[in-house]
This record gives structure tokens, sequence and C-alpha cells, in this order.
């Protein structure tokens, strides 16, 4: 069969922008497949490619780049853990991972009320072993805040190959079953079964990209129960009626299940918790 010259411009074009897109500094560490994704989408919109280019990397920074907010130095930041660990002093080694939190926006913010966050949300349920994070952030080096399991298994997920690099290195020193892995979760959803699934603050990030995407996530999550968060006001610190928006967005989502779901506010964060295997309502 001949192939459609359409298709094949199209298909051009696309492995164009992909490849200048990668060029960029701030966005040579992002998955090829997930730029390809956006860069389709943007050259249907666009007329031309230097344009769908510009578009592309635009909706990269609004998904992810506005959380890194200076260059990421990931090799000074586990050897930083490393040396923290060494010394076996516990408190020195959460200030450690404290300070690499720091430098993920969206993650910092929660760094006030760690110790908080994790019983309230996590006291009450039978003893977590395993746990999947989706588009993660550097949220994973909350896990010794976490009261997990014996032998408890922890798989995140992000759209960036170096952050995932790091947070494998980070697992291993701290000895945590798992890995963290580069993924699109909108294309490719985890869906096996875990006890426990951090939706934190990225349901907003991935409707800007694919506006089903929460619903798709919270019903593809094979997990007996899933927090999911929003966040309560802009990077820019401006509230806006965020908090009011997300929770109506979220009783949109789940108006026709019949999960059981508690809500629980924090300072920076509204959350929910579902719980899929007891179905009840809301709390
Ligand atoms: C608002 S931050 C939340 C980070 C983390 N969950 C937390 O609350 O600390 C959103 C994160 O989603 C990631 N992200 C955006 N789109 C994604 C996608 N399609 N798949 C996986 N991760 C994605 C970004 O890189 C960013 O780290």
């Amino acid at each position: 069969m001949e192939p459609c010259p359409e298709r094949s411009v199209w298909g051009s074009q696309l492995d164009q922008l992909v490849d200048a897109v990668l060029a960029s500094r701030n966005y040579r560490h992002i998955s090829r497949d997930f730029i390809a994704v956006l860069g389709s989408q943007e050259l249907a919109r666009h007329s031309n490619l230097k344009e769908a280019i510009k578009a592309t990397r635009n909706k990269l920074h609004q998904v992810g780049g506005a959380y890194i907010e200076s260059e990421a130095h990931y090799a000074a930041w586990i050897a930083l853990l490393q040396q923290a660990a060494v010394n076996g002093d516990n408190d020195q080694f959460k200030r450690a991972c404290k300070s690499v939190m720091g430098f993920h926006a969206s993650t910092r913010e929660r760094l006030p009320m760690l110790e908080q966050f994790y019983t309230t949300l996590l006291a009450d349920l039978p003893p977590v072993r395993s746990v999947i994070d989706v588009a993660c952030g550097l949220h994973p080096l909350a896990i010794p805040w976490m009261p997990l399991g014996q032998g408890a298994q922890y798989y995140a997920y992000d759209i960036y190959h170096d952050m995932a690099d790091f947070l494998n290195e980070f697992m291993v020193l701290i000895h945590m079953p798992g890995y963290a892995q580069t993924r699109d979760v909108i294309q490719h959803c985890p869906t096996s079964k875990v006890d426990l699934a951090f939706v934190l603050k990225a349901i907003p990030c991935l409707e800007q990209v694919d506006k089903n995407a929460g619903l798709h996530l919270l019903d593809a999550i094979n997990a007996d129960h899933l927090v999911v968060s929003f966040p309560v006001h802009s990077l820019g610190g401006r509230k806006k009626g965020m908090a009011a928006n997300y929770e109506a967005r979220f009783h949109d989502l789940v108006r026709h299940k019949n999960w059981s779901i508690k809500r629980f506010e924090f300072a920076t964060e509204l959350v929910f918790r579902i719980n899929k295997k007891d179905s009840q309502g809301c709390s």
C-alpha cells in the first residue's frame, strides 16, 4: 500500500518537533513519547511547525517545567543523601530529604506538615504493603515519613528520565523495594493491584493535556485506597477560589461512583481519600 502523503508529512513534522523540543535544555530529559503526544496536539492546532514547537514547549512548562524552578542537581543531591545516610543519624537524613524536596515547587508545599500529613491520611488504614505514586515529582523522598507496612514496595512515575534515575538511587539508598519509572500516566496508567495510590496534585496537570485524564486515572488505578489531592493556591500564591473549584471538579469525577470517600483539608492541599473496596459514599 502507498503511504498516505498527508500522514508522512505529518510524521516528519512531528519528528522535527520532538527533536527541536528535546534539544532545549529544560526539556531534554522528558519522555520522547510524551513530547510526541503533546506535539501532535499542537501540530493539529497550529498552521506552522515553529508555532507548534513553541506551544509544545509552553505546555511542557505548564505541566512539568514550572515545578522545577532551578536546575536539578541530582548528582549533588544523591551525594548529600548518601553522606547523611552514612552518618546514621535519622534526623539528619530527614533534613537532607527535606532540603532536596524543597527544589520541587509542588512537593515543597508539603514540607511544613509532613508528619501530620501521613499520620492523618494513613494511620487508620490496614498495613500498606504496596504503593503507586503517579506524577510523583520528588514526593518519594517523603517515604521516611510514611507509616508503610513491613516489606512495602513503592512504584513512582513521572515524565522526567533524570528524576526517575535519581529516585531509583534514592530508593536503593533507603532499601525500599520497587522502582521509579519515566512514564506518561495518561497514555500508560499503572494498573497493577496495590494497597495505596498517591495521586497528589496531579489531576489539574494531567487534565491540561487530556480533559478525561482524571476520570480515566481514578477508574484505572487498581488500588484499595487512593489519596487524591488538589492545590489550594496557584504556584504564584494566588487563591482565586481554587479549592472550591477543585472540590467541585473532584465531586464531578466521582459522581457516578459508589466509592467511600473521606475529605481532609490541609493548609496547602485539599485531599480526598477514596476507598474502592468498601463502597459507601462521602463523609
Ligand atoms: C503538581 S506536580 C505534583 C508532584 C507530586 N505529586 C507532589 O504532589 O508532590 C505534577 C507532576 O506531574 C508530572 N507530570 C505531568 N504530566 C505527567 C504525565 N502525563 N505523566 C506523569 N507525570 C506527569 C510533572 O512532571 C510534575 O512532577
